[in-house]
């Protein structure tokens, strides 16, 4: 057994918490041998939920389930933390406009960003999966001076996951037949579901698709599935989001298979072309527990023009709230 691992997760009373902290606790996050602390941060009115949850969490008899802690201080809820998963937000209400999304989220992520970079453990990761989840992540990592840039990263792992069924179902494959998949830019309808460089069982994809089918069906609906799941479901979609949340937080600790990469949504380094520091999905690998841009790959012109309309908007994004004084 090694050192118990402590982990934060944000919201923890929304519906992503209670579809995230089950896995979480039973080592679906971590592997079967790591211990896991749990520290919740909820806001006031959520706090009893979180109450409620941990009592069925304890009564799960998790063996690798160390200790429960629910917090409404973000100076208690991120104390120590390996892992810290941000998932609370604030939805876009009736009337919102962009700019009060950005404003309202800012209040947020800007005292998470302090608190984390006052009490949260050396080597802190942090994966911000509430929405605007690029730009949010901007905003922690900038009042975080203390914790190296690299550490916040965004989700777009839900979105690749999406991409892999579209495109299995398409060609008749399995998931696991599909290597060389991206999802570029935001975690946003503006996205960039790309299969330039995607094989199916040793395939090219674009000898197996018609271009027609990616340009209309493919990419559309990878785009627009989260208001896909939100029209069907009446509430936007969580246990697949806690199931990327998952995937991209044990890729980013104990590495990416060997042969392929996968999606995450990380500080560009300038790679590609996109502007350094803006949160941007690209495709990566992680290897001793730092993600890597995968590069070399040849982009053409059609992936050039969605690539950049998707950087645009987070680079908007970014302005926005450079202008209220967030970044
Ligand atoms: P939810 O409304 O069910 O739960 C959100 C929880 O966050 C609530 O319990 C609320 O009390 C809490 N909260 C609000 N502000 C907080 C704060 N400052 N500190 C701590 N907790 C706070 O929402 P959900 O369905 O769990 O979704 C959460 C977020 O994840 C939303 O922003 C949603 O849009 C986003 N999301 C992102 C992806 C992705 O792929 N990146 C996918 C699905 C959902
Ligand atoms: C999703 O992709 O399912 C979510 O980001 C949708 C949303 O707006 O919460």
């Amino acid at each position: 057994m090694t050192t118990p691992v402590t982990v934060t997760v944000t919201g923890a009373a929304g519906q992503i918490g209670y579809a995230l902290l089950f896995r979480i606790a039973s080592g679906q996050l971590l592997g079967p041998d790591t211990p896991v602390r749990l520290r919740l941060l909820e806001i006031p009115q959520g706090v009893k939920a979180a109450e409620g949850t941990a009592m069925e969490l304890d009564d799960c008899a998790f063996p690798l389930l160390r200790s429960i802690d629910i917090s409404d201080d973000a100076r208690v809820g991120f104390e120590g933390t390996n892992v810290a998963l941000l998932v609370g937000a604030r939805p876009r209400s009736k009337g919102m406009e962009r700019g009060d999304l950005l404003e309202a989220n800012g209040g947020i992520f800007k005292p998470q960003g302090e608190a984390i970079n006052a009490v949260a453990a050396d080597d802190v990761r942090v994966l911000v999966v509430g929405n605007p989840a690029n730009t949010n992540a901007l905003i922690a990592s900038a009042h975080a001076p203390d914790v190296p840039d690299e550490r916040f990263t965004a989700m777009t792992r839900l979105d690749h996951n999406r991409a892999l069924s579209q495109l299995a179902a398409r060609t008749g494959a399995g998931v696991t037949d599909i290597q060389g998949l991206t999802i570029w830019g935001n975690h946003s309808a503006t996205q960039y579901p790309d299969v330039s460089h995607t094989t199916v069982a040793g395939r090219p994809a674009t000898d197996l698709v018609d271009e027609a089918w990616l340009t209309d069906e493919f990419i559309p609906t990878v785009a627009k599935r989260g208001a896909a799941i939100i029209e069907a479901r009446g509430a936007s979609s969580a246990a697949s989001a806690a199931n990327a949340a998952i995937d991209h937080v044990r890729d980013w600790v104990l590495g990416t298979p060997e042969g392929s990469w996968t999606s995450a949504a990380i500080p560009s380094d300038g790679s590609y072309g996109v502007p350094e520091g803006v949160i941007s999905s690209f495709p990566v690998v992680s290897r001793g527990g730092a993600w890597e841009v995968v590069q070399g790959l040849e982009v053409n012109d059609f992936s050039r023009a969605r690539i950049d309309a998707s950087v645009a908007e987070l680079v908007e994004e970014r302005d926005a709230v450079k202008g209220l004084g967030l970044v």
